[in-house]
């Protein structure tokens, strides 16, 4: 893992809207995984900046975004069909058509349809060319898209039933702890794996611990985000905050 510290939040996130500006400016027709949140935000702003700028054309540019609560509508605004609309597909150029986000209004009981729309997302991906550059977040358990901690990696897009810790941590945005979806559908640590360049933000004092674990821990599916030690291309970008228990 290459790990980047720099002076503040914007200069971190700045710098992974570097990697994807040129991402799209080398391969047009990139794949980008795309991720939600609180961290990526002020990277959504800078690309936004920049494409109305005229330098950053989404055009032929696809994406896959890694996750949705499971029995929430794509219009509720904690969905993450609205987070993307509002932070950042209303604000660029990239086609609708080419936009992929997990359906998370299925009707709960129909376990079927749940699963084909999980096949379908990785047949999609797969149709695309795979992902090219995967933006990650990092949750306070260790957990990329929603996979949590568990006995074992996970493998292609499934539902997950949320932690207790993932819920009270992102009650925040919601009105009240209960009304927190249980479950989520997000794509496995193997699709993740799959992508050619992975880039992972933390920003924040509040994600000083989890970057210390992952940078000291074994590859151990109890701290999902520690495989990302053994693939080929992951870059951290984190502030000073967020570093601050790193060596060195
Ligand atoms: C959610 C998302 C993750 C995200 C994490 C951290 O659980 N599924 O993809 O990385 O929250 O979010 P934040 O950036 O708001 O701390």
């Amino acid at each position: 893992m290459d790990i980047q510290v720099f002076q503040s939040e914007a200069l971190a996130a700045q710098a992974a809207a570097t990697l994807f500006a040129a991402q799209i400016i080398s391969k047009p027709d990139s794949v980008l995984g795309l991720a939600t949140g609180g961290t990526p935000l002020p990277c959504y702003g800078k690309l936004i900046e920049w494409h109305r700028m005229g330098g950053l054309d989404f055009a032929h540019a696809h994406s896959f975004n890694l996750d949705e609560y499971c029995g929430i509508a794509p219009d509720h605004p904690q969905s993450y069909h609205f987070y993307m609309e509002k932070h950042f597909f209303s604000q660029v150029n990239l086609p609708k058509a080419n936009r992929h986000v997990p359906k998370g209004d299925l009707p709960r009981e129909q376990s079927d349809a749940w699963q084909a729309e999980c096949r379908a997302y990785d047949r999609a991906i797969a149709e695309a060319g795979g992902i090219d550059l995967q933006l990650l977040g990092i949750g306070g358990n260790g957990h990329i898209g929603f996979n949590e901690p568990a006995e074992a990696f996970t493998g292609d897009t499934h539902i997950v039933a949320l932690a207790s810790g993932t819920i009270e941590d992102n009650s925040r945005y919601f009105d009240s702890v209960e009304q927190v979806p249980t479950h989520a559908i997000t794509l496995g640590i193997r699709s993740i794996f799959a992508a050619r360049h992975i880039v992972l933000l933390a920003t924040g004092e509040g994600k000083a611990q989890i970057l210390q674990r992952l940078v000291q821990s074994e590859v151990d599916p109890h701290l999902p985000a520690s495989i990302l030690q053994i693939h080929p291309r992951v870059t951290v970008l984190a502030d000073r905050a967020a570093a601050r228990l790193l060596e060195g």
